[in-house]
């Protein structure tokens, strides 16, 4: 790109006026070692439009759910308001055949720790917690957010972990600013869900999406303040910790292949944002 061509994002701003200082910028963090986005995980004004289409319809979903679930119900059922509701405002459930997976949206109760699968013989009982995990395709743009439900009243030890889940994704937020890095978040993340005697699922984490379901990066919730890919304006990930009572350990059902269990029977919660960098701090796209 030459400096007075218009920009690749298509602004229709010269490329010395849009994109160029940003990557002479990332160029110098390079140049010192870190890890940088490449220009594809930079996403363009009329992407993040559409993605924000997405993430819109995707939040609604999730309303959807929150308006509807009760005790008594199946997740079988949570799966047949999501799967529905999506498909009469035009989008299609992320999840749904996705590697083989089942069903339309990840159902996960008490000591699972993510991707339940929803099941007619799975009933929500008084003082469950479960965590509804909602992606969305909408012409061709991924979104993908999750939140906790809490079955009438539930016990003191999961009202905690709740409690404790919003906070560490609130202060993941607050942490997340462009120019710093992805272990910023996780280090603000972490060092919450330790102080309170949790911790935080390793291998499994957030990523990268819009163009598609999972893209680059991979987002640990465990790694150091300063370390992990630089956050350049225009990049989209998730944040959705998930934090353990007890161990951070897991093992994933031998049966289905999927659902994925706390290797102590302690409870698990998670909350999912979808967040995009701009230039002066983050914006949350499926609040
Ligand atoms: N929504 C999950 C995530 O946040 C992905 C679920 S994959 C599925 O990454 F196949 F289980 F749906
Ligand atoms: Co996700």
């Amino acid at each position: 790109m030459e400096r007075n061509d218009l920009c690749w994002c298509g602004s229709g701003r010269k490329y010395k006026k849009c994109h160029m200082p940003i990557e002479e910028k990332i160029l110098l963090h390079a140049e010192r070692g870190e890890i940088v986005p490449t220009r594809d995980l930079l996403k363009t004004p009329v992407q993040i439009e559409m993605i924000k289409k997405s993430a819109a319809l995707n939040t609604a979903v999730l309303d959807e759910v929150a308006k509807h679930i009760h005790i008594g119900m199946s997740t079988a059922e949570i799966d047949n308001i999501v799967h529905n509701f999506t498909v009469e405002h035009g989008g299609i459930p992320a999840p749904l055949d996705y590697q083989g997976f089942p069903k339309s949206v990840c159902t996960s109760l008490n000591n699972e720790v993510c991707h339940g699968i929803p099941d007619e013989n799975i009933i929500l009982q008084e003082g469950d917690i479960i965590n509804v995990d909602v992606s969305t395709i909408l012409e061709g743009y991924f979104s993908d957010a999750s939140r906790m439900f809490k079955m009438g009243k539930i016990s003191r030890r999961a009202e905690r972990l709740i409690r404790v889940t919003e906070e560490c994704v609130e202060r993941g937020l607050a942490a997340a600013k462009p120019w710093g890095h992805l272990g910023d978040i996780a280090d603000a993340i972490n060092s919450h869900a330790k102080a309170n005697g949790y911790s935080v699922v390793e291998e499994i984490g957030g990523h990268g999406i819009g163009l598609a379901f999972h893209e680059e990066p991979f987002v640990s919730y465990v790694t150091p303040k300063g370390s992990e890919m630089l956050l350049v304006p225009g990049m989209m990930f998730t944040i959705e910790p998930m934090i353990n009572e007890g161990s951070p350990d897991f093992f994933v059902d031998e049966d289905n292949g999927w659902t994925v269990y706390t290797i102590d029977d302690g409870l698990s919660a998670q909350i999912e944002y979808m967040v995009l960098v701009k230039e002066d701090g983050i914006e949350v796209l499926t609040k």
